[in-house]
């Protein structure tokens, strides 16, 4: 029996929530009579011939992937990337990801995606309206915008929290200071957050300079207040007058340690690397993954496309990819609750605000 086909595909770093909308897209496409097809490895799995799917069914989106980190789909970073090393062109691109969509009969694709691979799509799609697409948000460092809520953002606040919890435990022991260094690619989103849910002493984040003297000053209040140790969050791309974060965002935590060190602090290092981008997917990540797959079939199945789920204020909507095309990413501004709670607490989170148009 012919039965109509919907695409969904899982593009760029992967992040703990994607299987969650996977089977939440499964399920309502199933209720509505569609079959679901999975593409494999983003858009490379469009670009290939034959294209590289599955077809999604019961045994595979079991309940299990409420919790699962990861994508069953596989994901990449490198869609234009060719086997032989060579880059296609946009418009090489376009072709193939267009006709892979057509060769399976697709009437409709969701495009689980971050930044990086939004900003590609909207290059791609700009001659082609054919394609019907709805993209749901995702990423660990929050920096989408136009919406409140990417999937994986909530997941990796628990995971990175948790982490600096357990470093707590062994600081205040040895009555050392920790520089936990975590992702969040040019934006602060998770150190601030972690940090705030953690208690951590001191947040250095890009969007907010900090100044060294006044780092050494807040490690030594903490000393003198009682605590015999110090909690030191600091966001990947955090950059000072005299250390540029590395092109792979490595670094700043060491670099930061070492300034300490210099001024007689015993402390150690912590790079969270890879491990914040797995856990299980948190209650917020499953109920609004659940959401978007569900509302992503939803517009498909009613003729919507070119459009981004939203959730912002509490509300879920679509809103025109074109409202986001060549808008830059979101950063932490200083009117974030988080950032107000850390003020309040009295946690240090560096002076001034950079960029303080874009804040
Ligand atoms: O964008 C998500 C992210 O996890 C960033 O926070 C981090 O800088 C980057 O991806 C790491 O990318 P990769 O897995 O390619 O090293």
């Amino acid at each position: 029996m012919y039965r109509k086909k919907i695409g969904i595909l899982t593009s760029g770093g992967d992040c703990s929530g994607l299987n969650c909308v996977i089977r939440a897209a499964y399920l309502r496409s199933k209720a509505l009579g569609y079959s679901l097809i999975g593409i494999k490895r983003g858009l490379r799995g469009l670009i290939e011939r034959p294209a590289n799917i599955v077809e999604l069914n019961n045994e595979i989106c079991n309940d299990s992937l409420l919790t699962k980190s990861g994508s069953i789909l596989l994901s990449n970073t490198k869609a234009l990337a060719k086997n032989n090393g060579e880059q296609y062109t946009n418009e090489e691109c376009t072709e193939l990801v267009v006709g892979g969509y057509h060769s399976l009969g697709l009437s409709g694709l969701i495009f689980i995606g971050g930044d990086g691979s939004i900003s590609l799509l909207n290059r791609l799609l700009i001659k082609n309206s054919e394609l019907n697409v709805v993209v749901i948000p995702k990423t660990i460092d929050n920096d989408v915008p136009e919406t409140d809520i990417a999937i994986g953002f909530s997941t990796v606040v628990e995971v990175v929290s948790e982490a600096i919890a357990n470093i707590r435990t062994t600081a205040a022991s040895h009555e050392r200071s920790v520089v936990v260094e975590v992702m969040g690619r040019d934006a602060g989103f998770i150190a601030m957050y972690a940090g705030v849910a953690a208690g951590a002493d001191i947040i250095l984040t890009p969007e907010f300079k900090y100044d060294a003297i006044k780092l050494i000053e807040n490690v030594q209040k903490c000393y003198a207040s009682g605590k015999d140790h110090c909690v030191i969050v600091v966001a990947e791309a955090v950059e000072s007058a005299t250390f540029k974060a590395e092109k792979n965002y490595n670094g700043v935590g060491e670099y930061v340690a070492s300034i300490l060190k210099h001024n007689g602090f015993d402390v150690r290092t912590v790079v969270l690397g890879h491990t914040q981008r797995g856990g299980k997917t948190s209650v917020i990540d499953r109920i609004v993954g659940s959401a978007f797959g569900v509302t992503a079939v939803n517009l498909i199945n009613s003729d919507n496309s070119g459009v981004m789920l939203s959730y912002a204020r509490g509300e879920l909507k679509p809103i025109p990819l074109s409202l986001i095309s060549g808008v830059d990413n979101k950063k932490l501004s200083k009117n974030d609750v988080c950032v107000r709670i850390a003020r309040d607490f009295g946690v240090y989170i560096g002076e001034n605000v950079v960029n303080e148009d874009k804040v």
